[in-house]
């Protein structure tokens, strides 16, 4: 008691998100004397908006192949460890109702604030010390080896110390860069950050011809850099969104080709040669209404198809007229400008090189007792828990190493 009261502890996180309360009850859960220091005015404000205030906690189908990394084995071993299975066992067992939705991703039945709870009890269970509102002023490291914060709540120091400061993504909700500050700081390379699962906008000419379609969404794949998505896309004020979008603009930069699907799961020509053969007499226009909301086959006919095409009998057009039609639906060639960015943005991409972390535990190889977890690490996860699973993991890994 006193030893914590004067602020020694055997570990320090910085970042009382997803990633720092998973690290700290799994510290505390081993005995260890555990501090969490959080800047905002609340622990886990990402975990309460997430999923809609649902909180898409995991997904049953997590594999490495649903994140990106500069390393892309980097997360294997962590994943491995700290499954799906052993996250649902603890939200059972604070029994926490839950329904599955689509492709694994599992949310919350009532509120993501459950979640936030369910990590506060373990915390406490496990002695663990939770400082909101509080301020770092300054990290050092000592010759003794203990890691010594300033902060606003005095000064704290521990042997280790963890680093869960998230990512850029949504500043109003306390996002910073402090997490790549003290890694750069400590000698780490930080790859650079850019805003991930994030809406696509559009400008010039390419927004004007969707002028008047917010709003409507439809399904379609998504394709870019040899990655695809098939889900619905909306469209949106400035360009493009919807959960398509999402995915796909984490593997899109500005300038890089984008090519959507709008009959996903149909081969575009077949398709058009079977309505063809079927109904000879409906406009093409009519025919594209019916697969796809109505006003934006129209816009789809007006501005991207050729010539009169649309207001004629499926039956007049040539073989050459049908595939260049289905040449633009199959792979609709919108020119996207840029993403909403960090505003609107649910990930960082990037981050902390995982080159100078242990895949094992998460330590720095570089200066001992130092670790990084979540989302400051160059780890990010598709749409659909796996950022969550991804912190779950890391923190878990590191609340067992430190
Ligand atoms: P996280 O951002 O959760 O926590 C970092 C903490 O560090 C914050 O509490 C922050 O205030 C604190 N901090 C920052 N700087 C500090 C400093 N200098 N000093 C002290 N504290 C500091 N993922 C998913 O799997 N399913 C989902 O449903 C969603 N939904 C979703 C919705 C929205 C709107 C967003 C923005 C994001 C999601 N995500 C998601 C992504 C998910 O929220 C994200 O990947 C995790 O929260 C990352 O966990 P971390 O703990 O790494 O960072």
């Amino acid at each position: 008691m006193t030893a914590v009261a004067h602020g020694h502890h055997d570990v320090l996180v910085v970042g009382g998100g997803a990633a720092g309360l998973m690290c700290a009850l799994t510290a505390g859960q081993r005995g260890l004397r555990v501090a969490v220091v959080e800047h905002a005015n609340r622990v886990g404000k990402k975990i309460l908006m997430s999923g809609g205030g649902r909180c898409n906690f995991t997904n049953t189908g997590t594999s490495p192949a649903n994140y990106l990394s500069a390393n892309p084995h980097y997360c294997k071993s962590a994943l491995a460890r700290y499954t799906p299975w052993h996250f649902i066992e603890m939200v059972e067992r604070h029994r926490i109702a839950w329904h599955e939705k689509e492709l694994g991703q599992l949310f919350c039945d009532v509120s993501s604030k459950l979640i936030v709870k369910m990590l506060l009890d373990e915390c406490d269970a496990a002695g663990v010390r939770i400082h909101t509102s509080c301020a770092i002023e300054r990290v050092s490291l000592d010759d003794d080896g203990r890691y010594r914060l300033k902060t606003t709540h005095g000064d704290m120091s521990a042997p280790r110390l963890v680093v869960a400061c998230g990512g850029l993504s949504i500043p109003s909700m306390g996002a910073t860069g402090f997490g790549y500050e003290l890694a750069r700081r400590f000698g780490h390379e930080v790859l650079p950050t850019r805003a991930g699962l994030v809406p696509l906008t559009l400008s010039g000419k390419h927004l004007e011809r969707m002028d008047g379609l917010s709003g409507v969404s439809l399904p379609v794949t998504a394709h870019s850099n040899g990655q695809s998505f098939t889900n619905a896309m909306l469209v949106t004020h400035r360009g493009i969104s919807g959960p398509a979008i999402l995915q796909i603009s984490s593997y899109w930069q500005p300038g890089d080709a984008l090519h959507l699907d709008l009959l996903p799961g149909e081969d575009a020509l077949e398709w058009l040669q079977r309505q063809q053969a079927a109904r000879p007499a409906a406009e093409l226009q009519t025919v594209l209404s019916e697969a796809m909301p109505k006003r934006f086959a129209q816009r789809l006919c007006e501005v991207w198809l050729p010539g009169r095409a649309s207001h004629r009998p499926m039956r007049q057009l040539d073989p050459a007229q049908l595939k260049a039609i289905a040449g633009i639906i199959g792979a609709w060639p919108l020119v996207a400008s840029g993403t909403e960015g960090y505003r609107t943005a649910e990930v960082t991409l990037g981050g902390v090189d995982t080159d100078g972390l242990s895949s094992q535990t998460m330590e720095s190889r570089r200066v001992p007792g130092l670790y990084f977890i979540g989302e400051v690490v160059d780890v990010t996860g598709w749409l659909g828990g796996y950022n969550f699973q991804w912190a779950w993991a890391s923190g878990h890994a590191a609340g067992m190493a430190a």
